[in-house]
C-alpha cells in the first residue's frame, strides 16, 4: 500500500541522497541555509555519521533501511509541551509499521518503536526552540526494513525482514510514514491533544504489566507502567507508590 497521493505537505519536496553525514544534520543546515518548507523530507541510503539517541551512533546497512528526516515548524508548540510532538511521531511510527508487519506493535518509552520484544525503529528529534514556541523541529527516523545482520552493539534490534521473512519496498514504506505522521501532527494541530495522549498511553511497551526496571542508583525494582505526564515522564507504580522518571532515569530490564 502506498499513501504517497494522500499526504497534504509531509514528502511533496524531498531531497534523497546516495551518502550523507546524517539526514537530520542535512536538515538542520537547509533550514539554516535554504528556508525549506513545512514538510520538506530528507532520505539517504547511508549515513557515515547517523545520530541516535544519547549520542549513540546509529547502524544501518547501505540501501537496505529507512534513514529518514522531516522538517517541521510546530510554531503553535510552547517549548513546555514539546513531548507531544515525540508521541505524535511515535503514533505515526506505530501506524506505519503496523501496516506491514503482522504482530504487536508498540512504543518503547519514550519513542523507539518495538515489534514484540525487539526495537525497529528510533527516533530522534532535534528542536529548535524560542522562549516561546518550537521555532523548527527535525524529526529523525532510523526504521529497520530489509537489514537482516546487525553487528553493533544495539540491545534487540530488528527488521521487518526478519519478522516477515520477505523484502519490503522502501519508498512505499517511506510514503506510508510521511501519511502517518502527517495524519497525527495534523490531529495535534486541531487540538485532540487528549487524543493523542490517551492513544500514546495505551500503545505503550508493558503498559499495564508488572516487569521489572533498574534506577539510577542501581536499584532493580517491578513496577507497573501508568502513563506519562505531560512533559513525557513515565509514571511507574512500585511498592513505595507512583514514581515518576525522566528520560535516563529508569533502564528497562525485560525484553
Ligand atoms: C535512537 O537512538 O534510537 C534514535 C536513532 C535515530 C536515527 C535516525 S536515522 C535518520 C536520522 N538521521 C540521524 O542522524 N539520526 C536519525
Amino acid at each position: 500500500m502506498s499513501q504517497k497521493q494522500n499526504t497534504f505537505f509531509i514528502g511533496k519536496v524531498l531531497h534523497h541522497c546516495h551518502e550523507l553525514h546524517s539526514t537530520n544534520e542535512f536538515a538542520l543546515d537547509l533550514i539554516a541555509k535554504n528556508n525549506p518548507i513545512e514538510g520538506t523530507v530528507v532520505t539517504a541510503d547511508f549515513q557515515t555519521a547517523g545520530r541516535g539517541q544519547l549520542n549513540n551512533s546509529w547502524e544501518s546497512a547501505a540501501g537496505q533501511n529507512l534513514l529518514i528526516s522531516i522538517i517541521l515548524f510546530p510554531h503553535f508548540l510552547t517549548p513546555k509541551h514539546q513531548f507531544i510532538l515525540n508521541q505524535v511521531v511515535s503514533l505515526g511510527l506505530n501506524d506505519c509499521v503496523g501496516q506491514f508487519v503482522s504482530k504487536k506493535v508498540t512504543i518503547k518509552w519514550s519513542n523507539d518503536c518495538y515489534i514484540e520484544n525487539k526495537k525497529v525503529a528510533g527516533v530522534l528529534i532535534q528542536n529548535s526552540l524560542t522562549s516561546k514556541m518550537i521555532q523548527s523541529s527535525v524529526i529523525g527516523i532510523g526504521l529497520n526494513v530489509n537489514q537482516q545482520l546487525f553487528t553493533s552493539n544495539a540491545p534487540n534490534p530488528t527488521s521487518f525482514s526478519l519478522e516477515m521473512n520477505q523484502q519490503f519496498e522502501l519508498a512505499n514504506i517511506r510514503d506510508t510514514l510521511c501519511y502517518f505522521i502527517e495524519k497525527w501532527y495534523l490531529k495535534l494541530k486541531a487540538g485532540h491533544r487528549d487524543l493523542i495522549q490517551k492513544k500514546y498511553i495505551e500503545s505503550l511497551y508493558l503498559y499495564q504489566e508488572n516487569a521489572p526496571y533498574r534506577d539510577n542508583n542501581g536499584v532493580v525494582f517491578n513496577g507497573i507502567i501508568q502513563g506519562v505526564d505531560d512533559i513525557g515522564r513515565l509514571l511507574i507504580q512500585t511498592n513505595q507508590g507512583l514514581k515518576r522518571y525522566s528520560f535516563k532515569e529508569v533502564q528497562f530490564l525485560h525484553g
